[in-house]
């Protein structure tokens, strides 16, 4: 700087410091500065004349992190802080009920069908989360594309809480006398749950392409199996092969209602006309072979809906 100032002869370093100085007789000014001098001053001019305008961002920034905080708040209470506030908070029991996903059928899919089975169970984290009733939950046979999809796509898993993660079958995790398949293929129709057994969810999503596979498992291995009763609450316009997160949360509701009916209409999407059966006759019969949207996504928009 010094040596600069002395290359172009006129201008004392502390004078091209001084903004105010400056400032004072710019034109002047201007043509005795040196470039870097020039560049200098302009830089700080320009910092100056933002000062306002950082302020005013910094205020704003403060104000949306507090806004976000106040959200982030509201959702864990539920709504609004000051009803959540006046709002008893809902006594949650956990049950005693086991509820497996099987996830041994990993290269019997598709990395598309892998991937909406992630999400199905997805959903069965999160609904046993905010259910009333939680369920032991265990995903066994964790392994292969269904994991690579977790680690890939929703790396936070390996924080999930109040869930037992295996890589192990089942079949090695529960005593085989406590175990239940859920199966729709099964000739045994539930009527109610046991809190005592652990009941197994075929973790597949296959549009009916391995029909029977999970009732041929159950038998092989010589455990108890059962279907859900829908065909004596509900008639469905399309077949009586459910997706996973829908058998999971058809359970957790069950808990929560005690009834059948009442846990089935809460929790079928809409599409899949379900209707009381002693209610319209006329109604479509259930088409077994039709394939439905039993293995499409979670189905988040048709509950949504529906509950809302
Ligand atoms: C999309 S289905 C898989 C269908 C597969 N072809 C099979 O043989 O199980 C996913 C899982 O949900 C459960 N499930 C679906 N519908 C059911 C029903 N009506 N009753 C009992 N379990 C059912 C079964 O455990 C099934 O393996």
């Amino acid at each position: 700087m010094a040596e600069e100032g002395t290359k172009s002869g006129s201008v004392c370093p502390q004078e091209s410091e001084n903004v105010e100085t400056v400032n004072g007789n710019e034109e002047a000014a201007d043509e005795t500065l040196s470039k870097r001098q020039r560049k200098k001053l302009l830089k700080q001019q320009k910092w100056e004349e933002e000062r306002e305008l950082r302020k005013q961002r910094r205020k704003e920034r403060k104000q949306q992190r507090r806004m976000q905080r106040q959200n982030h708040q509201e959702e864990e209470e539920g709504g609004d802080v000051q009803s959540a506030k006046k709002r008893p908070r809902r006594e949650v029991t956990p049950s005693s009920l086991r509820l497996v996903v099987d996830c041994s059928f990993d290269d019997l899919m598709l990395i598309k069908d892998v991937r909406k089975l992630h999400k199905q169970i997805q959903r069965c984290y999160a609904e046993n989360r905010r259910a009333l009733h939680p369920v032991q939950f265990i995903l066994s046979s964790l392994g292969g594309q269904l994991k690579q999809s977790m680690d890939e796509k929703d790396k936070g898993w390996v924080n999930w809480k109040d869930i037992t993660i295996k890589t192990e079958h089942y079949s090695e995790v529960v005593a085989k006398e406590e175990l239940v398949y859920l199966t729709s293929d099964s000739p045994n129709v539930l009527s109610e749950l046991d809190q005592s057994k652990a009941y197994v969810i075929g973790g597949l999503v296959d549009h009916n392409h391995h029909k029977g596979i999970t009732f041929e498992r159950a038998k092989e291995l010589g455990i108890d199996h059962a279907q859900l009763p829908l065909s004596s609450f509900v008639k469905m316009n399309s077949r009586k092969v459910l997706a996973v997160n829908h058998v999971f949360e058809i359970i957790l509701a069950y808990l929560e209602k005690g009834s059948w009916q009442e846990a089935f209409f809460t929790v079928l999407p809409q599409r899949k006309g379900a209707v009381a059966v002693d209610q319209d006759e006329t109604n479509t019969q259930d088409k077994e072979e039709d394939d439905s949207d039993s293995d499409s996504d979670a189905d988040t928009q048709d509950q949504t809906e529906k509950k809302a």
